[in-house]
């Protein structure tokens, strides 16, 4: 019955051999010990209760063979008690691509192993069930008896992914024995198939969504989230002088880490004037954050801010601005986050924040913005968010 059951082509060749032989000799000597038994044959004593011995010794061992085929090889121990788990139970984790992020080969480095660990052993040249080999690139796009495996940007018409999203008691779910894909993994197929599913692809070339960049972080620890500004800015280091300056001159600075000379400075006195401003002016490129809340910013400071190419955030809340002393911040390409509660701020600055790109955060409560307003404009911004008070 067993050996009917094997041409079904739903277990793994390499590992049904074994099973099947000590299968069939467990056959044979129990035959023979059922001839010993009923007196058609006659041995001596040792014989025969040697062959007992080799018979009990073969149920342990095919029937342990065959209940890794059908349960999976950690059946025996998957509810042992921990210490036993851990020493028995051998767990399959991700591999760890170990090549920098944006060089990582997404079909050879990211698909092609989730084939090769769940598929490939009965779909190769020697064993291809269904007509299907996916060992080779070739064999995925021509498909088996059905179909092509993989169709670029067809999820529905890829049987390797229509088979793979069934449930497990359909009889065309794959693989029919063994591991099935975890969630993840049926995740990255669906992203390679729908992004076409590309053979020669980085992942610098290939942007992933969200979800996948998570995915990415977690399982592969593969960082894809795209660097901020600050992260890419080189310059060399500014002299000690002018950092001297800045402390004379009521500012708190220091530098965004030991390998980057970009700036985050902070105002802590409560009036800056143009004395202040000229301090900053020599150093604008070096700026990244910039906090001058609360000092009675003017117009004038504007003609300093604007040089400050680098500028990735802006504090300017709880000073008396209005929304035209803001105007020349739309040369700021990489501004992401501005400040401006309990400023003076109306309605005008949800055009600015439009004309200002890079903007991904804005606070804006306790300003002449009405929450109403905020409210109907949110949705209008889909990469930029507005923020208004808590609810
Ligand atoms: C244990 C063996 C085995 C494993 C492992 C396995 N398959 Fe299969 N596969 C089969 C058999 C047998 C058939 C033919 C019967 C059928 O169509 O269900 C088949 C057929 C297919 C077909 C249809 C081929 C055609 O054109 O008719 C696809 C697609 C497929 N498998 C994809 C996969 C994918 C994807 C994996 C890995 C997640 C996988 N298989 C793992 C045994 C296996």
């Amino acid at each position: 019955m067993g050996w009917l059951l094997s041409q079904n082509g739903h277990y793994i060749e390499q590992k049904l051999s074994l099973h099947q032989w000590t299968g069939f000799l467990l056959v044979l000597l129990s035959g023979l010990g059922w001839l010993f038994h009923s007196g058609i044959l006659q041995s001596t004593k040792i014989l025969i209760r040697s062959n007992s011995v080799l018979i009990l010794l073969l149920l342990f061992i095919v029937g342990h063979l065959g209940g890794s085929l059908t349960h999976g090889e950690n059946y025996l121990y998957e509810h042992a008690p921990d210490p036993i788990k851990k020493v028995f139970v051998s767990k399959t984790k991700a591999p760890l691509v170990k090549t920098p992020v944006d060089s990582v080969q997404v079909y050879e480095q990211l698909i092609f192993p989730l084939f090769e660990a769940k598929c490939i052993a009965c779909h190769n040249q020697e064993i291809s069930r269904g007509g299907l080999v996916m060992s080779e690139v070739s064999g995925l796009f021509k498909g088996g008896k059905s179909g092509a495996a993989i169709v670029s940007k067809n999820l529905e018409k890829s049987l390797a992914f229509n088979r793979v999203i069934r449930t497990q008691e359909d009889e065309k779910f794959m693989p029919p024995t063994g591991t099935p894909l975890s969630y993840e993994e049926i995740q990255l197929l669906e992203w390679w198939i729908t992004a076409g599913a590309p053979l020669e692809t980085s992942l610098a070339e290939l942007t992933a969504p969200k979800g996948i960049q998570k995915l990415l972080l977690s399982k592969y620890a593969l960082d894809t989230r795209p660097k901020p500004w600050f992260e890419k800015v080189e310059l060399p280091s500014i002299p000690e002088e002018k950092l001297l300056l800045l402390e004379q001159h009521q500012f708190s600075y220091r530098t965004l880490s030991a390998a980057n000379n970009l700036l985050d400075i902070r105002f802590l006195g409560n009036e800056i004037s143009e004395k202040e401003l000229s301090v900053l002016e020599p150093i604008a490129p070096y700026i990244t954050w910039l906090n001058l809340s609360n000092s009675k910013l003017t117009s004038e400071a504007f003609e300093t801010i604007r040089k400050m190419e680098n500028l990735t955030r802006l504090q300017l809340q709880q000073n008396p601005l209005k929304t035209f002393q803001l105007s020349s911040l739309t040369s700021l390409e990489h501004l992401e986050i501005l400040n401006l509660h309990s400023t003076q701020v109306d309605d005008g600055v949800f055009d600015l924040v439009r004309a200002v790109g890079s903007l991904k955060k804005v606070y804006l409560w306790n300003t002449r913005v009405t929450p109403r307003q905020l409210e109907n404009q949110k949705s209008l911004f889909q990469t930029t968010e507005l923020v208004g008070l808590l609810e």
